[in-house]
């Protein structure tokens, strides 16, 4: 008896030695990393760190050690960077070193390196000259993006009629005609808001960002090497991103059968044309994975970050009635009661822009950043990172910079407006990050933004349904995404 409890002990001890020199051998590459809480064997920071409030506990360690710090996600080190300034030297003035995407475990099993957002090197390079080619090219065709987003947000605009003064959760009205948008240009065709099919892959989209930002996608990201082969969120999360490819494969399919070069209808049937011409070439980045996958990173990002921001607008909206009164008010100034605003009107709506910003920046949807990674040994601010070493560059502690905002934490369009009401730039506003990966999707965005809230807010006023005093503007999750809080409202034809 006492002899199997010393043999079970020091089995438990071999594997704990072995699981920390695994790790150990793993993550150690050398280089001077920067200083941070000092992590403990195989957990890293794990106790360090609060799962639900991850974005937080940062900024309690960049109180510590600084804007550049190390924290180890299990036994892996990742460089955080805080503030404008920092984020700025890595991103901006050190592009190409930190232009590398960097691990992101809770969807790396459905990608696998393949498709825009998720690739690495000259993969990585191909792709993204191509799709903001393409994405451009769709503007200037037959019917500009503008037009697409005039005519979707006037299908809104109807719907939101026929519930004229009745309580909505708005949340899948918005996402439904924002990833019209998107489809549009990469599926070729918008879907009925009634399309069965189209509601679920928009709840599914909704999840699957919601499932990211709760606490155990943090622990998964830590630990998914071990965590992959236990049961638990991670698996429905990874059905929720395989059904979606399998809806886009099934796109891909539909394209394949009517495909005609000589008249390319969408995204997809510009990359077909791509695969047809370099079918010879066995190292071609154009073939049908990094096509799925590809079309799907335009799909779920074109539908939920823009969907979530109006969402969040329309609630802070509410809750500074005074800020929406004016909104108005230049509305019915520039563009009067019935013309359908273009984009050509932002710059002269100042108010409206500030405001657009202010909702964004507030609303921080993306706050920890997209994960990235250094493509070689990179000397940064006295420190050597080592080559393969992740870097996330937190977006939400340049959004709420105090160097930069007067008011980090309030919502105050004043922010982006000089003494005499001119829209003001400001160097820190980082919503679409900054560098070589910047957001592909951010002209699209901003155009998509200033035309949703300027079409719905000259046609309908917003009615919370609790004193603008009771409304809460805390996010609802915090992680990988902040979510808004889920609220009913009412739009009130005017
Ligand atoms: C309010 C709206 C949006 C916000 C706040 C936003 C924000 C971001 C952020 C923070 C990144 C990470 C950049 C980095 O790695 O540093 C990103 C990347 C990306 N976004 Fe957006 N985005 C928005 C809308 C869109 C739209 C409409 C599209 C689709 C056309 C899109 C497509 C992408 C893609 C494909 C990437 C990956 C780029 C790469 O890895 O090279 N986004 N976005």
């Amino acid at each position: 008896m006492v002899l199997g409890w010393i043999f079970s002990i020091f089995l438990a001890l071999c594997l704990a030695c072995l699981l920390i020199m695994i790790a150990w051998k793993r993550t150690s590459k050398g280089g001077k990393l920067p200083p941070g809480p000092t992590p403990i064997p195989f957990l890293g920071n794990l106790l360090q760190v609060r799962l639900d409030a991850i974005f937080q506990s940062f900024l309690e360690f960049q109180k510590k050690y600084g804007s550049v710090f190390t924290v180890y996600f299990g036994p892996r080190p990742v460089v955080i960077l805080c503030g404008h300034e920092a984020v700025k030297e890595a991103l901006i003035d050190q592009a190409d070193d930190f232009s590398g995407r960097g691990e992101m475990p809770t969807i790396d099993k459905n990608f696998q390196n393949y498709g825009l957002a998720m690739a690495n090197g000259e993969r990585w390079k191909v792709l993204r000259r191509f799709s903001l080619s393409t994405l451009r090219n769709f503007g200037m065709g037959k019917r500009s993006i503008e037009e697409r987003i005039q005519e979707e947000a006037g299908y809104l605009l109807k719907e939101l009629h026929k519930v004229n003064g009745v309580p909505i959760d708005p949340t899948f009205y918005l996402s439904r005609t924002v990833s019209n948008v998107i489809c549009s240009v990469v599926f070729g065709n918008r879907f009925d808001y009634e399309d069965e099919c189209f509601q679920k892959l928009m709840k599914m989209i909704n999840e699957s960002f919601v499932e990211m930002s709760k606490p155990w996608a943090q622990f998964y990201d830590m630990f998914g090497g071990i965590m992959q082969y236990f049961p638990g969120s991670h698996n429905h999360l990874y059905d929720l991103i395989e059904e979606l490819k399998d809806f886009v494969a099934s796109r891909v399919k539909l394209n394949e059968a009517s495909f005609d070069p000589a008249n390319p209808r969408d995204y997809i049937d510009c990359f077909l044309i791509k695969m047809h011409q370099d079918k010879s070439n066995p190292n071609t980045e154009f073939h049908l994975k990094n096509l799925v996958l590809t079309t799907l990173n335009l799909f779920f990002a074109g539908t939920e970050t823009v969907a979530s921001t109006l969402r969040y607008g329309f609630l802070l909206l509410m809750k500074y009635p005074e800020v929406e009164a004016k909104v108005y008010e230049e509305i019915n100034q520039v563009i009067g009661a019935h013309r359908i605003p273009t984009v050509d009107d932002r710059s002269k709506m100042p108010y409206t822009d500030a405001v657009i910003h202010e909702i964004q920046r507030f609303a921080d949807i993306v706050p920890l950043g997209i994960p990235h990674n250094v493509i070689r040994d990179t000397h940064f601010r006295g420190y050597l990172l080592p080559k393969g070493t992740d870097v996330y560059p937190l977006i939400g502690s340049v959004l709420k910079d105090p160097k930069y905002f007067q008011y980090p934490h309030a919502f105050y369009p004043q922010h982006f407006l000089d003494e005499q009401g001119h829209f003001k730039k400001n160097d820190a506003f980082g919503a679409f990050s900054a560098g070589k990966r910047i957001c592909v999707g951010e002209a699209l965005a901003r155009m998509e933004l200033f035309l949703y809230f300027t079409s719905i807010l000259q046609r309908f006023s917003l009615h919370s349904l609790v004193p603008p005093a009771d409304i809460n503007i805390t996010h609802r999750i915090t992680g990988f995404g902040n979510i808004p809080p889920t609220f009913k409202l009412c739009f009130m034809a005017r």
